[in-house]
């Protein structure tokens, strides 16, 4: 393979990225965020890194989830706060149910542009080009609109840094103290499952005075104060990334300074593209997501790419085949990755392959096919004899209507009353609950088989 520069993709074939009209602004928005400081450092990659490297030999467990795409509009610290809160709430069911550390990594903090399935939208008769994120155009429907922009990537990194810095506090400064655990129910306490998680804040505020007895409180075990909260977004932008990567002096490696973790997505994995070239170069985690038309030979391509040297928490495959065609594609790929004898993380991600349009005209996604999908990822592992080392979920603490379906059973006609994604539906607060209780459901059953084989 060729020496890599951070500047080799611009040689390869790009998909899904903007033609900007205007040169001369986009070098000087590039020139512009090559000063500016990165967003991450590479000890806190390289921490997530042996994090993620955990999650693949089952000693730990991904928890991945945020918009499907972040809005400037939509920018505040309350939607934050909340989808973090909401992230808490799930890391604690499923360290619960599986006893191992979850870690968390937000789609936040730079998740702001968007591949589309067409490159143009009509309506009404009027054709104009997709949206295409933030980062890039507005959601507007109006042909202004919808010209790319590159001052743009400038908001996107203000947007990003000042999402990180009350991340970095909420992270830190006593609000995800797990002796907070009650107070994070604050908000759900409708459904079933609120009084589910009671019960179970209840056993481990038991367990947390049986230590404070022990010797045991936050002021002598950090641990129990801080959390570790990454962030990561689809490395989709290239001039945006290229600009933020960063030569890191400890380790002599190029670095994308723009997010903890970065994936390449479904529609721009293309071995000999620009996404993969981009990639393959930076330290960074990195995940790739998998859908029905990945080949045997095109993950055996990317994995030589992305992963010569077999670096545990280097590549995290994101499976997203849609409810009922998990059986047909992710045995085919588990075995290729056992072939090439690859150190890789799976996880699932039960939103991409199960869009659909509801009669009312929503773009929605059937709780039920969410849940299915997850289940048929932790069969098909179970018979393939691999590790399910984690989830990717499109979620907000807003209680949005967006997904049908759920304990509270939303309806194709409640999706109107609160739809606010600038993109693909998300799972509102108590639904990414209830789906945290059934991967808990499925962990727990994981753990008991392989006590079961240890014991027999
Ligand atoms: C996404 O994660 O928002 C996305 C577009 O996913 P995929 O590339 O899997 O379709
Ligand atoms: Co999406």
């Amino acid at each position: 393979m060729t020496e890599w520069q951070k500047t080799g993709w611009r040689a390869k074939p790009r998909v899904q990225m903007p033609d900007y009209l205007d040169a001369a602004a986009l070098a000087n928005v590039e020139a512009r965020l090559r000063q500016y400081p990165p967003l991450v450092f590479a000890g806190e990659a390289r921490r997530l890194k042996r994090a993620l490297g955990a999650a693949a030999r089952g000693e730990a467990f991904l928890l991945q989830g945020g918009d499907c795409a972040e809005a400037f509009d939509q920018f505040s610290a309350d939607a934050i706060r909340d989808t973090f809160k909401v992230m808490l709430q799930m890391a604690m069911v499923l360290t619960y149910g599986a006893k191992v550390p979850v870690v968390k990594v937000g789609r936040m903090a730079g998740q702001f542009a968007k591949p589309r399935s067409a490159p143009t939208e009509v309506i009404e008769g009027v054709e104009l080009p997709s949206y295409r994120g933030d980062i890039i155009n507005e959601l507007a429907f109006t042909p202004e609109a919808r010209i790319p922009n590159p001052d743009k990537m400038l908001q996107a990194y203000t947007q990003a840094a000042a999402t990180l810095n009350l991340l970095r506090a909420f992270s830190t400064g006593g609000y995800a103290d797990v002796h907070q655990v009650h107070a994070w129910t604050l908000g759900f306490t409708e459904s079933e499952k609120a009084a589910k998680y009671r019960e179970m804040a209840n056993h481990i505020s038991d367990a947390l005075d049986f230590m404070k007895a022990a010797g045991v409180d936050s002021d002598n075990a950090h641990t129990l104060k801080t959390v570790d909260f990454y962030t990561s977004h689809e490395s989709l932008l290239l001039e945006y990334e290229e600009a933020l990567c960063r030569l890191d002096s400890t380790s002599g490696k190029w670095l994308a300074g723009s997010g903890h973790m970065l994936w390449i997505g479904d529609r721009t994995r293309q071995p000999d593209g620009a996404h993969v070239e981009f990639l393959r170069g930076v330290q960074n985690p990195i995940g790739l997501k998998c859908g029905p038309s990945m080949t045997s030979d095109d993950l055996k391509r990317l994995l030589a790419t992305l992963n010569p040297s077999n670096e545990a928490g280097r590549l995290t495959l994101i499976a997203r085949f849609g409810a009922g065609k998990v059986a047909e594609n992710l045995p085919r790929l588990i075995r290729t990755v056992q072939e090439e004898g690859a150190s890789v993380l799976w996880v699932c991600d039960p939103m991409h392959g199960n869009t659909i349009k509801s009669a009312t005209g929503y773009k929605t996604r059937p709780f039920e096919l969410v849940l299915r999908e997850v289940q048929e990822f932790f069969g098909i592992h179970k018979a393939e004899g691999s590790i399910p080392g984690g989830v990717h979920f499109e979620m907000t603490g807003q209680d949005v209507t967006e997904c049908t379906g759920g304990m509270r059973a939303l309806s194709e006609e409640n999706l109107s009353a609160r739809y606010h994604t600038a993109c693909d539906p998300r799972l509102n607060a108590s639904q990414s609950l209830e789906l945290a209780f059934l991967v808990a459901e499925e962990l727990k059953s994981l753990r008991h088989d392989r006590r079961q084989a240890e014991a027999g």
